[in-house]
């Protein structure tokens, strides 16, 4: 039997494959063994709640999707109120999304969140292409000492480990994800969607209401794909890879770059049972290639 098992800093993964935020709810339960899973991420959430964008939020481009939420949630208390007890029952470590519109807002959700039971650890937004961040910049992690800032507030208010979700919509992401580094994060989480659009030709009009969104799916695979391999060369801390990732080949791709686990999310949209197959598939690959543990296939890219 190969051992799945990897480490995100103090968090222990039975398996490197996670839900990707704001793609996954505990309905998916009633479709595929959620306990599987090396980690449940929940959707992204603020301290107040948020409306998010007009509709329509949602459309389908060729190889992939977009999407223009707009993080909208019911915000912390009802999140610890309502969204937290139903996720409760599940075995596999929770990861809480969050954000905020400045670094107080941030480091109080952090607060909030490590004096609440079953959470494993934070991932920190710091890169939704349909937001604006109050006083900070729209994307967080398009600024390295903005990054560094919030994540060494959050770090400074709790002691749960933390995960640095990046924008690909830089010119050097590995000058980021050494910012998070630096400022504490246990691993940094790459990538949130592209900024994108599509349009109507018929209505002349764009095909989201807020008329930009993120691009996601398996057609921005190959771009996070490489954005892996450059931070893999410049930091010391876990790679989570996510973008475009349907199947083990897409997963083994993103580990061999660097990554230590990956997230899936716009492909569960298509069949939630994804996450459990290329649980298995993963480790059918690594039998058949003879490995004892999927630590050893990590960054082993032959460049
Ligand atoms: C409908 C939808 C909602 C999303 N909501 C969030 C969110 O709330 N927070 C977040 O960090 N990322 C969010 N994302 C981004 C995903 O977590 C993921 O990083 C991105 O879609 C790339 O992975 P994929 O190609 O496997 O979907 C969302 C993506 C989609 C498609």
């Amino acid at each position: 039997m190969v051992d799945l098992s990897v480490n995100i800093g103090r968090l222990k993964l039975k398996n490197p494959v996670m839900t990707a935020s704001g793609t996954f709810g505990p309905e998916y339960g009633e479709l595929f063994d959620v306990n599987a899973l090396g980690a449940v991420v929940l959707k992204t959430i603020t301290l107040e709640a948020r409306v998010g964008n007009p509709p329509p939020r949602i459309a389908e481009t060729f190889s992939g999707m977009l999407n223009s939420i707009g993080l909208e949630n019911k915000g912390l208390d009802d999140f610890i109120k309502n969204k937290l007890p139903k996720v409760k029952g599940i075995k596999a470590p929770i990861v809480v999304s969050i954000a905020g519109n400045n670094e107080r807002e941030y480091a109080l959700l952090a607060k909030r969140l490590s004096a609440v039971a079953k959470i494993s650890a934070l991932e920190i937004n710091l890169s939704c292409p349909n937001v604006r961040h109050g006083t900070l910049a729209g994307l967080i992690a398009q600024d390295p000492d903005v990054t560094g800032r919030i994540v060494r507030a959050v770090r400074s208010s709790t002691r749960l480990p933390l995960i640095a979700k990046l924008t690909p919509n830089v010119t050097d992401i590995s000058v980021i994800a050494a910012s998070a580094e630096k400022a504490g994060a246990d691993a940094v989480l790459l990538v949130n969607t592209f900024p994108a659009m599509a349009v109507d030709i018929e209505t002349k009009k764009p095909k989201l209401g807020n008329i930009t969104g993120g691009l996601s799916g398996p057609a921005i695979k190959p771009i996070a794909l490489k954005m892996v391999w450059d931070v893999y060369n410049k930091v010391d801390i876990p790679i989570i890879g996510s973008g475009g990732i349907i199947n083990y080949k897409d997963a083994i791709e993103f580990m061999l770059c660097g990554a230590t686990a990956v997230q899936i999310g716009t492909a569960v949209f298509t069949d939630p049972r994804t996450p459990g197959c290329v649980i298995k598939d993963i480790r059918r690959y690594l039998e058949h290639a003879g490995y004892r543990r999927i630590k050893d296939i990590i960054g082993g890219l032959k460049a």
